[in-house]
């Protein structure tokens, strides 16, 4: 469904978050290389690219950890997410200059075949110590080239959202095998110990920011045992603004309520293009759009507007004393459900 999808306001603001990005990088590289310069006036220009572009990509995968939470615990963080694909996709070409230029400069100059003398150069793969960190910062490699280079919609459409957020999933493998690459990498090479209180450092706010919207989003959920009647109480009307939504977990349904036009109607809370949070998006030209890359969808049918395809869930709404209800047994995908209508239970009441 792709660029059809894109909200013209939204294509100036991933102009600018791109611009952004870029203008960081550069601005990265300038004070990193002064800063190289002066500590140690005898670096060489390939240690200065194998030291910058490894600081660098290992800084905007921590950045790329945190957007998901961040947006998740406030929504000023939203605007983040959309183009985070991008920033991925930036952030294994910086760390594939980092693995080619160590390769080279590390590996390349003997008789053995580089990328075997990566595995064979250091043989004490039975010591913690010494163990070949190189090994562990190729792996995580790999994993990053993988995840960008299908990070296309046509990877996406072609492997299902479900078989690709698994394979997305494996950005936690890779920060793993980096924090041991890193800190092993310290140890060998003898370098400044700063990088491991960094990397402390890093860790730290990563963990803390994923426990923090974990619990968040645990606090949402409402254990389906303490339902009596098959319709459970959401929030009140007017917690819902205009054109938003309202998200609940119940049970293992993650549902949105959106309030629009004087009505109330529930939707899987899920999109069917990565999993996006459709209640952290909002109503526009009628339909629900998505945060993350702007797909569509109806609120009263989960149907994307045709030509498009895409259906979500739907739940039945009910209205009593100002309090929303929704029943968490959902409509097969794309299912039209009569919206609630708002101003007549308020009259009523
Ligand atoms: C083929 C894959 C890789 C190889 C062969 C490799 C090799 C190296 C080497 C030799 C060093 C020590 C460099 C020095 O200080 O002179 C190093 C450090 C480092 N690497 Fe890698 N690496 C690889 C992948 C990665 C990846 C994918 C990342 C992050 C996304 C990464 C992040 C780092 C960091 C943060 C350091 C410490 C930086 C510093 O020395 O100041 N590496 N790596
Ligand atoms: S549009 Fe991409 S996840 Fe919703």
């Amino acid at each position: 469904m792709g660029h059809q999808y894109q909200v013209v306001s939204w294509n100036r603001q991933k102009r600018i978050y791109d611009g952004v990005v870029l203008t960081g990088i550069l601005l990265f590289f300038g004070a990193f290389t002064l800063l190289q310069l002066k500590l140690h006036p005898e670096i060489t220009f390939e240690t200065l690219i194998i030291r910058a572009t490894a600081v660098l990509a290992f800084l905007m995968l921590h950045i790329i950890l945190c957007i998901g939470p961040l947006a998740r615990l406030d929504k000023r963080f939203l605007p983040l997410l959309y183009n985070r694909r991008h920033l991925g996709v930036i952030m294994s070409l910086i760390a594939l200059t980092h693995g080619v230029f160590s390769i080279y400069q590390f590996h390349a100059l003997g008789n053995v075949n580089p990328i075997l003398s990566v595995f064979i150069s250091n043989p004490n793969y039975n010591s913690i110590g010494l163990f070949p960190f190189q090994i562990l910062g190729f792996f995580a490699l790999i994993i990053i080239l993988i995840m960008a280079s299908t990070s296309h919609d046509f990877w996406l459409h072609n492997l299902s959202p479900k078989v690709w957020k698994s394979l997305h999933m494996m950005v936690y493998l890779a920060y793993f095998l980096l924090v041991g690459h890193v800190i092993l990498g310290v140890l060998q090479m003898e370098q400044s110990p700063y990088l491991i209180g960094l990397l402390a450092l890093g860790a730290g706010i990563v963990t803390s920011l994923q426990w923090s919207a974990g619990s968040k989003k645990r606090n949402q959920e409402i254990g389906k045992e303490q339902v009596q009647d098959p319709f459970v109480k959401v929030c009140r009307v007017d917690d819902i603004a205009e054109n938003r939504a309202k998200t609940v977990l119940i049970g293992k349904e993650n549902i949105a309520v959106f309030k629009y036009d004087q009505k109330l109607s529930a939707v899987n809370n899920l999109c069917r293009h990565q999993n996006g949070p459709l209640g952290e998006g909002k109503i526009l030209d009628g339909c629900i759009t998505c945060p993350w890359h702007g797909y569509q969808y109806l609120p009263h049918n989960g149907q994307s507007p045709p030509p498009f395809t895409e259906k979500v869930e739907t739940y039945d709404v009910k209205l009593i004393d100002g309090w929303v209800y929704v029943n968490p047994t959902p409509y097969a995908e794309g299912t039209p459900v009569e919206p609630c209508p708002i101003h007549s239970i308020i009259a009523r009441n």
